[in-house]
Protein backbone atom coordinates (compact mmCIF):
# COMPACT_ATOMS: atom_id res chain seq x y z
CA UNK A 1 0.00 0.00 0.00
CA UNK A 2 1.27 3.45 -1.45
CA UNK A 3 0.46 6.42 0.87
CA UNK A 4 0.93 10.09 0.37
CA UNK A 5 0.50 12.74 3.26
CA UNK A 6 -0.73 16.32 2.01
CA UNK A 7 0.75 18.23 4.66
CA UNK A 8 3.37 16.68 6.85
CA UNK A 9 3.41 18.79 9.81
CA UNK A 10 3.22 17.83 13.26
CA UNK A 11 0.76 15.30 12.96
CA UNK A 12 1.35 13.71 9.48
CA UNK A 13 5.07 13.78 11.17
CA UNK A 14 3.43 11.75 13.91
CA UNK A 15 1.98 9.40 11.72
CA UNK A 16 4.99 9.15 9.01
CA UNK A 17 7.49 8.19 12.93
CA UNK A 18 4.86 5.79 14.09
CA UNK A 19 4.30 4.11 10.74
CA UNK A 20 7.85 2.94 10.15
CA UNK A 21 8.44 2.79 13.42
CA UNK A 22 6.24 0.21 14.36
CA UNK A 23 7.87 -1.04 10.75
CA UNK A 24 4.53 -1.91 9.01
CA UNK A 25 5.45 0.09 6.44
CA UNK A 26 8.78 0.70 4.48
CA UNK A 27 10.18 4.43 3.74
CA UNK A 28 9.53 4.19 0.21
CA UNK A 29 5.73 3.40 0.41
CA UNK A 30 5.25 6.97 1.59
CA UNK A 31 5.15 9.99 0.28
CA UNK A 32 5.35 13.48 2.04
CA UNK A 33 3.87 16.30 0.10
CA UNK A 34 4.37 19.56 1.51
CA UNK A 35 4.53 23.61 0.43
CA UNK A 36 6.48 24.12 3.10
CA UNK A 37 10.38 23.23 1.47
CA UNK A 38 12.29 23.17 4.92
CA UNK A 39 9.75 20.79 6.29
CA UNK A 40 10.46 18.76 3.30
CA UNK A 41 14.23 18.57 3.67
CA UNK A 42 13.72 17.74 7.77
CA UNK A 43 11.24 14.69 6.70
CA UNK A 44 13.18 13.81 3.86
CA UNK A 45 16.36 13.43 6.17
CA UNK A 46 15.07 11.76 8.76
CA UNK A 47 12.44 9.28 7.37
CA UNK A 48 14.15 8.50 4.10
CA UNK A 49 10.37 8.85 2.49
CA UNK A 50 9.62 10.11 -1.27
CA UNK A 51 9.38 14.00 -0.66
CA UNK A 52 7.61 16.15 -3.45
CA UNK A 53 5.94 19.62 -3.31
CA UNK A 54 4.06 18.68 -6.58
CA UNK A 55 1.09 17.24 -5.38
CA UNK A 56 -0.20 15.85 -8.42
CA UNK A 57 2.52 13.48 -8.58
CA UNK A 58 1.88 12.98 -4.76
CA UNK A 59 -1.79 11.96 -5.61
CA UNK A 60 -1.17 10.09 -8.81
CA UNK A 61 1.44 7.40 -6.76
CA UNK A 62 -1.00 6.53 -4.19
CA UNK A 63 -3.65 4.11 -2.86
CA UNK A 64 -4.09 6.18 0.18
CA UNK A 65 -4.18 10.24 0.20
CA UNK A 66 -4.27 11.38 3.90
CA UNK A 67 -5.10 14.97 4.21
CA UNK A 68 -2.74 16.23 7.19
CA UNK A 69 -3.09 20.32 6.75
CA UNK A 70 -4.59 23.05 8.28
CA UNK A 71 -8.56 23.04 8.70
CA UNK A 72 -8.09 27.34 7.27
CA UNK A 73 -6.53 25.47 3.78
CA UNK A 74 -8.60 22.53 3.49
CA UNK A 75 -11.02 24.39 0.81
CA UNK A 76 -8.53 25.72 -0.95
CA UNK A 77 -6.39 22.28 -1.36
CA UNK A 78 -9.98 20.84 -2.23
CA UNK A 79 -10.48 22.96 -4.73
CA UNK A 80 -6.78 22.46 -6.66
CA UNK A 81 -7.37 18.67 -6.23
CA UNK A 82 -11.21 18.19 -6.84
CA UNK A 83 -11.93 15.33 -9.51
CA UNK A 84 -8.31 14.46 -9.76
CA UNK A 85 -8.78 11.19 -7.71
CA UNK A 86 -9.44 7.98 -8.96
CA UNK A 87 -11.84 5.50 -8.20
CA UNK A 88 -10.31 2.84 -5.39
CA UNK A 89 -8.16 5.95 -4.15
CA UNK A 90 -8.76 6.79 -0.64
CA UNK A 91 -8.95 10.10 0.60
CA UNK A 92 -8.39 9.92 4.65
CA UNK A 93 -8.52 13.09 6.49
CA UNK A 94 -7.38 13.99 9.77
CA UNK A 95 -8.61 17.51 9.18
CA UNK A 96 -10.17 18.84 12.56
CA UNK A 97 -13.73 19.48 12.14
CA UNK A 98 -14.00 18.65 8.33
CA UNK A 99 -17.15 16.36 7.91
CA UNK A 100 -17.08 13.39 5.42
CA UNK A 101 -19.67 15.14 3.19
CA UNK A 102 -18.01 18.19 3.22
CA UNK A 103 -14.45 16.48 2.03
CA UNK A 104 -16.82 14.07 -0.90
CA UNK A 105 -18.31 17.33 -2.16
CA UNK A 106 -14.96 19.37 -1.93
CA UNK A 107 -12.95 16.78 -3.62
CA UNK A 108 -15.93 14.99 -6.06
CA UNK A 109 -15.11 11.59 -4.70
CA UNK A 110 -17.00 9.30 -2.92
CA UNK A 111 -14.31 7.23 -0.72
CA UNK A 112 -13.38 9.10 2.53
CA UNK A 113 -12.33 8.23 5.77
CA UNK A 114 -12.05 10.96 8.60
CA UNK A 115 -10.06 10.37 11.37
CA UNK A 116 -9.29 12.33 14.85
CA UNK A 117 -6.20 10.98 15.93
CA UNK A 118 -4.09 12.73 18.98
CA UNK A 119 -0.61 13.71 19.84
CA UNK A 120 0.57 10.79 21.82
CA UNK A 121 0.38 9.02 17.92
CA UNK A 122 4.31 10.12 18.17
CA UNK A 123 5.07 7.47 21.29
CA UNK A 124 2.52 4.75 19.30
CA UNK A 125 0.09 5.39 22.24
CA UNK A 126 -2.91 7.39 19.91
CA UNK A 127 -5.99 7.33 20.51
CA UNK A 128 -7.92 7.82 17.08
CA UNK A 129 -11.28 7.58 15.76
CA UNK A 130 -12.68 7.03 12.60
CA UNK A 131 -15.73 7.15 10.25
CA UNK A 132 -16.01 5.98 6.72
CA UNK A 133 -18.41 6.84 3.95
CA UNK A 134 -20.99 3.73 2.52
CA UNK A 135 -18.48 3.98 -0.75
CA UNK A 136 -15.19 2.70 0.96
CA UNK A 137 -14.56 -0.71 0.93
CA UNK A 138 -13.85 -3.64 3.38
CA UNK A 139 -10.10 -3.65 2.41
CA UNK A 140 -9.90 0.27 2.62
CA UNK A 141 -11.35 -0.17 6.32
CA UNK A 142 -8.47 -2.89 6.86
CA UNK A 143 -5.98 -0.67 4.94
CA UNK A 144 -7.11 2.31 7.52
CA UNK A 145 -6.80 0.12 10.62
CA UNK A 146 -3.22 -1.19 9.74
CA UNK A 147 -2.23 2.63 9.36
CA UNK A 148 -3.93 3.74 12.73
CA UNK A 149 -2.79 0.26 14.92
CA UNK A 150 0.50 1.49 14.11
CA UNK A 151 -0.09 4.26 15.93
CA UNK A 152 -1.66 3.14 19.15
CA UNK A 153 -5.57 2.09 19.57
CA UNK A 154 -8.76 2.81 17.22
CA UNK A 155 -12.04 2.97 17.59
CA UNK A 156 -14.20 2.72 14.02
CA UNK A 157 -17.94 4.63 14.67
CA UNK A 158 -20.21 4.06 11.77
CA UNK A 159 -21.68 7.16 12.91
CA UNK A 160 -20.22 10.31 12.05
CA UNK A 161 -21.74 11.74 15.23
CA UNK A 162 -19.21 10.32 17.84
CA UNK A 163 -16.30 11.86 16.14
CA UNK A 164 -16.94 15.50 17.35
CA UNK A 165 -17.55 14.02 20.29
CA UNK A 166 -14.49 11.95 20.83
CA UNK A 167 -12.49 15.25 19.62
CA UNK A 168 -13.17 16.67 22.61
CA UNK A 169 -11.81 13.90 24.93
CA UNK A 170 -9.27 11.70 22.94
CA UNK A 171 -8.64 14.79 20.32
CA UNK A 172 -8.35 17.65 23.08
CA UNK A 173 -7.20 15.29 26.18
CA UNK A 174 -4.03 15.10 26.24
CA UNK A 175 -4.04 18.95 26.38
CA UNK A 176 -6.34 18.59 29.42
CA UNK A 177 -4.05 16.07 31.14
CA UNK A 178 -0.71 18.37 30.37
CA UNK A 179 -2.58 21.30 32.41
CA UNK A 180 -2.98 19.22 35.29
CA UNK A 181 0.32 17.57 35.12
CA UNK A 182 1.69 21.26 34.84
CA UNK A 183 -0.64 22.24 37.66
CA UNK A 184 0.90 19.51 39.78
CA UNK A 185 4.16 19.98 39.19
CA UNK A 186 3.95 23.80 40.04
CA UNK A 187 2.39 23.22 43.59
CA UNK A 188 4.88 20.59 44.14
CA UNK A 189 7.41 23.08 43.47
CA UNK A 190 5.32 25.70 45.64
CA UNK A 191 5.62 23.13 48.57
CA UNK A 192 9.32 22.67 48.17
CA UNK A 193 10.29 20.02 45.96
CA UNK A 194 12.90 20.16 43.56
CA UNK A 195 10.95 21.07 40.01
CA UNK A 196 13.39 18.24 38.25
CA UNK A 197 11.98 15.84 41.10
CA UNK A 198 8.26 17.11 40.52
CA UNK A 199 8.01 16.35 37.04
CA UNK A 200 9.51 12.91 37.46
CA UNK A 201 7.12 12.21 40.45
CA UNK A 202 4.42 13.74 38.30
CA UNK A 203 5.15 11.85 35.14
CA UNK A 204 5.45 8.64 36.71
CA UNK A 205 2.41 8.49 38.75
CA UNK A 206 0.27 9.74 35.86
CA UNK A 207 1.85 6.97 33.28
CA UNK A 208 0.96 4.29 36.79
CA UNK A 209 -2.24 5.69 37.41
CA UNK A 210 -2.95 5.33 33.54
CA UNK A 211 -1.93 1.60 33.59
CA UNK A 212 -3.75 0.12 36.35
CA UNK A 213 -6.54 2.16 35.18
CA UNK A 214 -6.31 0.07 32.18
CA UNK A 215 -4.76 -3.22 33.16
CA UNK A 216 -6.47 -4.18 37.26
CA UNK A 217 -10.28 -4.26 35.35
CA UNK A 218 -11.49 -2.01 38.66
CA UNK A 219 -13.41 0.61 38.84
CA UNK A 220 -12.20 3.78 38.86
CA UNK A 221 -13.68 4.80 42.20
CA UNK A 222 -12.23 1.74 43.86
CA UNK A 223 -8.86 2.66 42.74
CA UNK A 224 -9.79 6.01 43.96
CA UNK A 225 -10.39 4.36 47.62
CA UNK A 226 -7.55 2.58 47.62
CA UNK A 227 -5.07 5.59 47.88
CA UNK A 228 -8.13 7.22 50.22
CA UNK A 229 -7.37 5.91 53.95
CA UNK A 230 -9.97 7.33 56.67
CA UNK A 231 -8.80 10.95 58.27
CA UNK A 232 -5.84 10.66 55.64
CA UNK A 233 -4.25 13.05 53.79
CA UNK A 234 -5.46 11.95 50.60
CA UNK A 235 -8.97 12.47 51.67
CA UNK A 236 -8.03 16.02 52.37
CA UNK A 237 -6.70 16.60 49.10
CA UNK A 238 -9.88 15.03 47.37
CA UNK A 239 -12.29 17.43 49.43
CA UNK A 240 -10.46 20.22 48.53
CA UNK A 241 -10.72 19.05 44.64
CA UNK A 242 -14.43 18.60 45.35
CA UNK A 243 -15.04 22.07 47.01
CA UNK A 244 -13.09 23.37 44.32
CA UNK A 245 -15.38 21.89 41.57
CA UNK A 246 -13.30 19.87 39.38
CA UNK A 247 -15.54 17.52 38.51
CA UNK A 248 -17.92 20.64 37.16
CA UNK A 249 -15.02 22.54 35.62
CA UNK A 250 -13.97 19.65 33.77
CA UNK A 251 -17.19 18.37 32.47
CA UNK A 252 -17.59 21.97 31.19
CA UNK A 253 -14.53 22.47 29.24
CA UNK A 254 -15.39 19.20 27.56
CA UNK A 255 -18.88 20.33 26.90
CA UNK A 256 -17.19 23.90 25.62
CA UNK A 257 -15.00 21.88 23.31
CA UNK A 258 -17.78 19.42 21.78
CA UNK A 259 -19.54 22.68 20.78
CA UNK A 260 -16.38 24.11 19.26
CA UNK A 261 -15.71 21.01 17.23
CA UNK A 262 -19.39 20.91 16.00
CA UNK A 263 -19.20 24.89 15.09
CA UNK A 264 -16.12 24.12 13.26
CA UNK A 265 -17.61 21.23 11.35
CA UNK A 266 -20.70 23.67 10.45
CA UNK A 267 -18.03 26.78 9.40
CA UNK A 268 -15.93 24.21 6.90
CA UNK A 269 -18.89 22.83 4.98
CA UNK A 270 -19.67 26.34 3.72
N1 LIG B 1 -2.03 18.53 16.41
C1 LIG B 1 -3.00 17.79 16.93
O1 LIG B 1 -3.08 17.49 18.12
C2 LIG B 1 -4.05 17.25 16.03
C3 LIG B 1 -4.87 16.22 16.50
C4 LIG B 1 -5.83 15.72 15.62
C5 LIG B 1 -5.98 16.26 14.36
N2 LIG B 1 -5.17 17.29 13.96
C6 LIG B 1 -5.37 17.84 12.63
O2 LIG B 1 -4.23 17.54 11.86
C7 LIG B 1 -4.11 18.50 10.83
C8 LIG B 1 -2.67 18.90 10.68
O3 LIG B 1 -2.25 19.54 11.87
P1 LIG B 1 -0.74 19.90 12.11
O4 LIG B 1 -0.63 20.37 13.50
O5 LIG B 1 0.13 18.78 11.64
O6 LIG B 1 -0.58 21.15 11.09
P2 LIG B 1 0.77 21.84 10.58
O7 LIG B 1 1.88 21.53 11.55
O8 LIG B 1 0.45 23.25 10.24
O9 LIG B 1 1.10 21.02 9.25
C9 LIG B 1 0.49 21.25 8.03
C10 LIG B 1 1.58 21.29 6.95
O10 LIG B 1 0.94 21.37 5.67
C11 LIG B 1 1.58 22.37 4.91
N3 LIG B 1 0.67 22.86 3.86
C12 LIG B 1 -0.13 23.96 3.88
N4 LIG B 1 -0.78 24.07 2.69
C13 LIG B 1 -0.39 23.01 1.93
C14 LIG B 1 -0.69 22.57 0.61
N5 LIG B 1 -1.51 23.27 -0.17
N6 LIG B 1 -0.09 21.46 0.13
C15 LIG B 1 0.76 20.76 0.90
N7 LIG B 1 1.11 21.14 2.16
C16 LIG B 1 0.53 22.24 2.66
C17 LIG B 1 1.97 23.40 5.94
O11 LIG B 1 2.93 24.28 5.42
P3 LIG B 1 2.93 25.81 5.99
O12 LIG B 1 3.30 25.68 7.45
O13 LIG B 1 3.94 26.50 5.14
O14 LIG B 1 1.53 26.33 5.81
C18 LIG B 1 2.49 22.51 7.06
O15 LIG B 1 3.83 22.13 6.84
C19 LIG B 1 -5.02 19.68 11.21
O16 LIG B 1 -6.11 19.73 10.33
C20 LIG B 1 -5.50 19.35 12.60
O17 LIG B 1 -6.83 19.73 12.76
C21 LIG B 1 -4.20 17.78 14.76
Amino acid sequence: MRIAFIGSGSMGEAMISAMLGQGAFAPDTICACDIDQTRLTTIGGKYKVRCTSDVGSALSDSEVVVFSIKPQVLAKVMKDLKGKLSEGQLALSIVAGAKLDTIVKGLGHDQVVRVMPNTPAQVGEGMSVWTATSAVSQEQKDAVQTILRAMGKEIYFPEEKYIDMATAISGSGPAYIFLIMEALIDAAVHIGLPRETAVELVTQTVLGSARIADESGKHLAQLRNMVTSPGGTTAEGLQCLEEGGMRAIIAQAVIAAYEKAKLLGGDNAK
